[in-house]
């Protein structure tokens, strides 16, 4: 089959390099890609929030089945809209896609179908918020309803703190995500994410992550986009991950489908592990990223059957199977990151990493200028590499990055740290 896979960054290359080694195969493009990418599908310099070009592109080039990669395309409707045009898409509709473009829909869902999370008020006025926070008082969090890139979040240490963003949210800091605000119970314990492939109905379990959002070491600094992660994650056991099916994931699915709303995609559920037992505190309805990388990086079933079966509700009796290593993947990202930094600046060493260590080098913020790879964005490398433990994996894995050739870019040297201390008994 001919696919298109629509977004730029490390995890759609992860997507698309795990993809490309499908059997089934003819032709992949991707819209509008990396320089990376470039290596395993055809980029085409496509809007993904212009469809009437993506349409035009897959009736053109015979696309028979789209992945969509990144929120804003699910959220503003690109696969309702292929799917009026017949045209097989892997990604829930605008309607189910409210699960991470709505923070105060998925609460409302919670709070209907007793799906363990944090205890919340949802409110369209400050001073209704306002009075919610004197009441429960701090530590406390704040959230700005939509969909704010990560940002949208407050962890307010204090009743001020909490106030002020309640200020800054309805004041317009977030645009029109912050329309709405969702104060929450500040929740403590070890948080996982965990990915669920759906069908609508049929749900099958993939894989389990950790992140790092902070930018600097020992997770402390402005929060970013994630500067690592690795899977499996140790604190989600078997038995964590039976509950978050039973306790979590099936009430969803069923929610959704007795909203009209049936969700076709991936779960990516980012969970807190309490002392109470597993909770919710997200949903986001795509992959993450860079939690993709680890999770292609380990996975050894051929996906697109899997992907296709949860587009056409086929996924009873599939199933995604792993190797049994850990993968740990480090971003490297251009200095300034997630504030201001440079563009255009030349690459190099990636393929000499990759030969010398055996890690893949996943891209993010990179582009071809006249042949020569060159920094194009904030997170710009994915460097992904597999080892019996974490410790072994990181080991290679900074092997790889001491490897490449960039100056201007940085990365966290601890990705990883807390399963490392677990594994030296430490922890
Ligand atoms: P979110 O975008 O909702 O995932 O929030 C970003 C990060 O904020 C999460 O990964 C958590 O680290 C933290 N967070 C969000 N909600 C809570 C909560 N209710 N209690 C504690 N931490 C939270
Ligand atoms: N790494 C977090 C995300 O993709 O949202």
């Amino acid at each position: 089959m001919n696919i298109l896979v629509i977004g730029s960054g490390g995890r759609e290359h992860a997507l698309c390099w795990k993809i490309a080694q499908s059997q089934m195969v003819d032709t992949l493009y991707c819209a509008p890609g990396n320089g990376g990418i470039a290596d395993v599908a055809t980029c085409v310099s496509l809007d993904p929030k212009d469809f009437d070009s993506v349409i035009s592109f897959c009736n053109e080039m015979a696309i028979d089945f789209v992945v969509v990669g990144p929120e804003d395309p699910l959220v503003a409707g690109l696969v309702d809209r292929l799917t009026e045009e017949s045209i097989l898409a892997f990604g829930p509709t605008a309607g189910a896609a409210q699960l991470e473009g709505s923070k105060g829909f998925t609460k409302d869902v919670c709070a209907k179908y007793d799906i363990p999370t944090a205890a919340y008020g949802r409110f369209a006025k400050a001073s209704d918020a306002k009075a919610y926070v004197e009441k429960q008082g701090a530590p406390i969090v704040v959230k700005a309803d939509g969909l704010a890139a990560g940002k949208g979040v407050i962890l307010a240490q204090t009743v001020d703190e909490a106030l002020t963003a309640i200020d800054d949210i309805f004041g317009g800091a977030f645009g029109d995500a912050g329309a709405e605000v969702v104060v929450e119970e500040f929740l403590t314990g070890e948080e996982a994410s965990f990915f669920v492939l759906c069908d609508g109905e049929n749900t099958i379990p993939l894989a389990t992550a950790q992140d790092h959002k902070a930018v600097g070491e020992g997770d402390t600094g402005p929060n970013t986009g994630g500067m690592g992660a690795y899977s499996p994650a140790p604190v989600m056991t078997d038995e964590l991950c039976a509950r978050v099916m039973d306790e979590i994931i099936t009430p969803t699915v069923k929610a959704m489908a007795d909203m009209g709303h049936p969700f076709k995609g991936v779960f990516f559920a980012g969970l807190m592990i309490t002392n109470d037992g597993p909770k919710l505190i997200e949903y986001n309805v795509r992959f993450g990223d860079p939690e993709c990388q680890v999770l292609m990086s380990r996975m050894t079933s051929d996906f697109v059957p899997l992907l296709v079966a949860a587009a056409k509700g086929e996924l009873d009796g599939c199933t995604a199977e792993w190797n049994d290593n850990v993968a740990l993947t480090v971003v490297m990202a251009s200095k300034g990151y997630p504030g201001a930094y440079n563009k255009g600046e030349e690459l190099s060493g990636l393929k000499a990493a990759e030969r010398k260590t055996g890690a893949t080098v996943f891209h993010a913020g990179t582009k071809l200028e006249d042949g020569i790879l060159v920094t194009n964005g904030g997170r710009v490398l994915n460097i992904t590499a597999q080892g019996a433990t974490v410790t072994e994996a990181q080991k290679i894995a900074y092997e790889a990055v001491d490897t490449i050739n960039w100056p201007g870019g940085f990365c966290r040297r601890d990705i990883g740290w807390r399963a490392i201390a677990r594994e030296k008994g430490e922890d």
